[in-house]
């Protein structure tokens, strides 16, 4: 496995691959490797096979941060995520400087307008902006074929799905389940944050949704009944501060009146300072 730096030693690999006809299967990650990260590189390696090659980028994308403290205490592993990556098969680790991405007079941002709003658009003001520029770069850096995003973040996966739609990206875009820790939390690098008590009070995030989906499927349909229902199951949490539970249509990600399976239940909320973010579909 080959860990690369700087931008025109990946662009020499790239080129390697590509005249090697071999297909390159990607896996954008800001690091604090887990679990999840773990089933989208077998994704990767699925989707492009032996011959194929898997990359995964280790980037914590500063634009994609709206509060200066996120960015500073998100957590960074380099060395053990290297251990991982090597333990999974992956063939490189790009791990660019936020010098060579974001030199000091850039100026060029990707935007999607309509999908990027609701959820967590509306609580993070610029984050999807972020997320699509250095997405957009990292695919003209990598130039995979095929490229893996975890369903844990459902509207990321849409707006970047959108993006890739709407600007003729020639990536083949794959969404994974969400994966959960036993308890039924989703696994995240915000997860190490947590203290015990934090940890043990997030589980209300999964087992909410879960009972929603449940009162669901044996008849209710009212949107706003459910999303009371929904609500009703994280009050009184410990430490629990509410960001959003919203119940949408999966395509579009506007609220609906009326539930229908498919449908996406959204919640994000802070445990201290830790902000947590999950999903179902009903
Ligand atoms: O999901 C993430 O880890 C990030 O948003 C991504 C896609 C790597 C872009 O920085």
């Amino acid at each position: 496995m080959k860990l690369i730096q700087p931008i025109p030693q990946l662009r020499r690999w790239v080129l390697k691959a590509q005249a090697e006809r071999r297909p390159i299967g990607f896996v954008p990650t800001m690091g604090a490797l887990h679990e999840g990260h773990l089933s989208l590189i077998k994704q990767a390696r699925k989707a492009v096979g032996l011959r194929g090659r898997v990359v995964v980028s280790i980037f914590v994308n500063p634009t994609q941060f709206n509060q200066k403290s996120d960015l500073k205490h998100y957590p960074r592993r380099l060395s053990a995520d290297i251990a991982k990556c090597h333990k999974a098969g992956v063939d490189l680790i790009f791990a660019p400087s936020a010098k060579a991405m974001y030199p000091e007079d850039f100026s060029t941002w990707v935007e999607e307008t309509k999908l990027s709003k609701p959820l967590c658009g509306a609580s993070r003001p610029g984050h999807f902006r972020g997320v699509c520029t250095v997405v957009l770069k990292l695919f003209n850096l990598v130039q995979p074929q095929v490229a893996i995003f975890g369903q844990k973040d459902a509207q990321q996966a849409a707006v970047v799905q959108r993006m890739v739609r709407d600007l003729n990206i020639p990536v083949r875009m794959i969404i994974a389940p969400i994966v959960r820790e036993a308890g039924g939390l989703a696994m995240s690098s915000r997860n190490q944050r947590l203290s015990p008590k934090e940890r043990e009070s997030s589980l209300s995030l999964n087992r909410a949704l879960k009972l929603t989906r449940a009162s669901f499927q044996k008849g209710k349909r009212n949107a706003n009944v459910l999303k009371k229902f929904a609500r009703q199951q994280l009050r009184g949490i410990p430490g629990l501060r509410l960001d959003y539970l919203e119940l949408v249509d999966r395509h579009t990600l506007q609220p609906v009146v009326k539930a229908s399976a498919g449908d996406l239940l959204a919640v994000a909320a802070f445990f201290g300072k830790t902000r947590l973010i999950d999903n179902v579909h009903l």
